[in-house]
């Protein structure tokens, strides 16, 4: 399956091809081993020990969107939504910000209203000042006009994640409803838009989703290179039996196996971008109670506590199974620093941990 090259072969070559790429997504064993060693050289070279935390505050569960794989996508009538107040989301970043977090992501169903532009605006602001400007903001709300990104911007959110889902245009139009609201061009036109505009750019894909192959993963890999994004999430696809997309279970890949390729995603793109930040998603601990830390150890650097009210948080079901539905942010935070001790790094308490390559292009 190697063809002539070994393994050992690819990692030294310079210049790696889709080709390559998707010959090192397909290990296993042994030679994922070698993979994933190379891969935490690079790491412990460039970005070294420290993980940084991102306290995640999913503030709404409305969604405008209708994503074929998304447990809360709006025609989901099961789901019990909800907005925190105002207060709550201030309390959300406050702990954070009293437990040395040093940086939240604002995350919620997409929408793109004047009500709902107004109060993120209002919001970056106050949690400017509650943290006397020191809490660093992470947007993840969508797609939005360029206006709407420079206003964001202008009140203080400083980085954006966006996912593209897949690079592949006919896969994402295979896992998006036919309309102008799910628009593969479109999303490439925010992800230039908000780089354009000085946001620390963040981009992923799902791994393991329906028709998906080896060389589409590659070709996501060399999109965030030539993108020259500053920050990754991406996490296993899995399925949601209340989605259109669960119809096509029949054709994803072991759950194992999803669990394994996005390791080897991190791992490969940690080879790829040397000094990007790339976080553990939680979706891997969905799969493998160590999920986060076995990333931690291969290329990750970035890890999301939930500082969601955990009233809320089994209404923020994207997928099922997701882990910590039950606990607080205090839980979390214990939890967590234990883990990622245990995963042989360190929190890096107190800092923004912003994308070292971010920094170096400037
Ligand atoms: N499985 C895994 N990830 C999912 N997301 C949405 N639905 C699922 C699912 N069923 C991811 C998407 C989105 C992010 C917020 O959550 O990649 O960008
Ligand atoms: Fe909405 Fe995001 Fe889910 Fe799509 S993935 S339905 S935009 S919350
Ligand atoms: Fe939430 Fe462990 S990280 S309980």
């Amino acid at each position: 399956k190697t063809n002539n090259m070994t393994i050992q072969d690819i990692l030294q070559k310079e210049e790696l091809d889709t080709k390559d790429i998707a010959t090192l997504l397909q290990t296993e064993g042994d030679e994922q081993k070698l993979l994933f060693a190379k891969a935490q050289e690079v790491q412990l070279e460039y970005v070294g020990r420290k993980v940084f935390y991102r306290g995640l505050v999913e503030f709404s569960n409305v969604c405008a969107k209708n994503c074929f794989y998304c447990g809360i996508r709006k025609d989901n009538k099961e789901v019990v939504r909800y907005h925190l107040e105002d207060k709550q989301v201030l309390e959300a970043a406050r702990f954070a910000y009293e437990n040395n977090y040093a940086s939240i992501v604002l995350q919620a169903g997409e929408r793109s209203d004047d009500f709902f532009v107004d109060r993120v605006d209002r919001l970056l602001k106050d949690i400017k000042v509650l943290s006397n400007g020191e809490l660093g903001i992470t947007v993840s709300l969508g797609e939005q006009s360029d206006q709407t990104y420079q206003r964001w911007f202008d009140s203080g959110a400083h980085r954006y994640l966006l996912r593209i889902e897949s690079s592949n245009k006919v896969l994402y139009n295979q896992i998006h409803p036919d309309n102008d609201a799910h628009d593969f061009e479109n999303r490439v036109r925010c992800l230039h838009s908000l780089k354009k505009i000085g946001y620390q750019t963040g981009t992923g894909v799902m791994v393991g989703l329906p028709w998906q192959t080896y060389d589409d993963l590659a070709r996501d890999l060399l999109f965030m290179r030539d993108f020259d994004i500053d920050m990754c999430g991406m996490g296993p696809y899995i399925e949601h039996h209340q989605t259109p997309l669960f119809q096509n279970r029949a054709q994803l890949w072991p759950i194992e196996t999803r669990f394994s390729v996005t390791l080897n995603m991190i791992a490969v793109l940690r080879i790829l971008m040397k000094d990007i930040n790339i976080a553990a998603a939680t979706a891997l601990q969905a799969i493998d109670p160590m999920g986060r830390e076995k990333a931690l150890r291969i290329g990750a650097n970035v890890i999301m506590p939930n500082v969601t009210p955990t009233l809320h948080r089994k209404d923020y079901l994207l997928y099922e199974n997701k882990p910590c539905a039950d606990e607080g942010a205090e839980d979390c935070s214990n939890c967590l620093s234990m883990r990622i001790e245990l995963a042989d790094r360190e929190v890096g308490y107190g800092e923004w941990g912003d994308s070292k390559h971010f920094m170096n292009r400037k």
